[in-house]
């Protein structure tokens, strides 16, 4: 009787351990169901205590019983203690994923200004055809910017361009042409440059004029250099810029500072030389001015005529612009205005 009722509380008291274990939900309750049971002051040493009253026969096997019983508790506080751990770790992870299918936020990328892109493009044809590329001051003097270029005072040809005077001597240059002469005086043939810049002239602001716009000027001088030079050149210019297939053609003009001067025109890309809108009715665009090196200007810089010579030239950057990208007011290339420059 007394045995079958130590049994059953044996029994009993497992499977409450057994049970308060599976029950512990995090690391302190598991820890109080530990010194519960197997603690110094547990339920089970204080069983083992308790066996002194056991009749002796009976000792060996209910020793044997509790032993077994701590071996099988340490194991299932074990268990449950690294099932905890896994659920913690899991639901750490699960915490902190980050979700990377949700759709970023892109950075505004910036792009280059369509007359930056246009520039770059020339120079790369230029530097291509192995022109250096140098620069002049924007406020010239008068000497620079039309005495030396065969333009002296009370010459009609100051009359083409209307000019923004700081002094009597001084002003903005009115075209890239000045750099010319600043280059020549300081080295001797061959000479192959082209000069990027700012222009000014006194102009209203409309579709077609800007009181500030963007020259290249080139200088090609050495011995021996010939109008078919000139054509040539510049016929390789147009071609990488506009297109093989556009026609290209020289017309008669006038420059103080050439002789022969030329103006080249492309081919309208819109009517193909027909006569449209665009080109006015006249299928062909002028892109620049030309001609071959004026002999006073080479005796200027004291470069003798007898002896070289050369081609120059002098285009500017916002027409080709409007032209490449088909845009129809010059404006547009200053006013920043986003919904134009996001379109480039
Ligand atoms: N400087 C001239 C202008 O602004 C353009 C030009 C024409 C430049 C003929 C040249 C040239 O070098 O040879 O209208």
């Amino acid at each position: 009787m007394a045995r079958q009722s130590l049994q059953e509380e044996m029994t009993a008291l497992r499977e409450r351990a057994l049970a308060a274990i599976q029950a512990a939900g995090d690391a302190k309750s598991l820890e109080e169901a530990r010194v519960e049971f197997l603690g110094k002051k547990g339920v089970l040493t204080q069983l083992l205590r308790g066996m002194g009253e056991l009749p002796p026969e009976e000792r060996p096997a209910v020793g044997k019983w509790v032993n077994a019983l701590r071996d099988e508790l340490a194991e299932a506080l074990e268990a449950r203690r690294r099932q905890l751990e896994q659920a913690a770790l899991a639901a750490r992870l699960a915490e902190e994923a980050v979700d990377v299918t949700l759709p970023g936020k892109r950075p505004a990328r910036g792009s280059l200004h369509p007359l930056t892109r246009v520039l770059r493009e020339m120079l790369d044809v230029f530097t291509g055809l192995g022109f250096e590329v140098v620069e002049g001051p924007e406020v010239e003097t008068d000497y620079y910017n039309f005495e030396a270029l065969n333009i002296p005072r009370h010459h009609p040809a100051r009359d083409m361009q209307d000019t923004f005077y700081i002094t009597e001597n001084i002003l903005l240059r009115t075209q890239t042409s000045p750099v010319q002469i600043r280059t020549m005086e300081s080295r001797r043939p061959p000479v192959k440059i082209v000069a990027p810049g700012k222009v000014y002239r006194v102009d209203e602001a409309d579709a077609t004029h800007s009181p500030m716009f963007h020259q290249i000027e080139g200088l090609l001088i050495d011995k021996g250099v010939t109008m078919a030079d000139l054509k040539g050149t510049l016929t390789a210019v147009a071609h990488a810029l506009f297109g093989e297939d556009r026609g290209v053609r020289f017309r008669p003009s006038y420059f103080p500072f050439t002789e022969p001067s030329a103006e080249v025109d492309i081919e309208c890309g819109i009517c193909r030389g027909q006569g449209c809108r665009f080109c006015g009715g006249e299928g062909w665009l002028e892109i620049l001015g030309c001609g071959m090196v004026h002999p006073n200007v080479l005796r200027m810089v004291n470069y003798d005529p007898e002896e070289v010579g050369g081609f120059a030239f002098g285009m500017g950057i916002e027409r080709v612009a409007l032209l490449k990208y088909g845009i129809e007011d010059i404006r547009l290339l200053f006013e920043s205005d986003m919904r134009f420059l996001q379109q480039f």
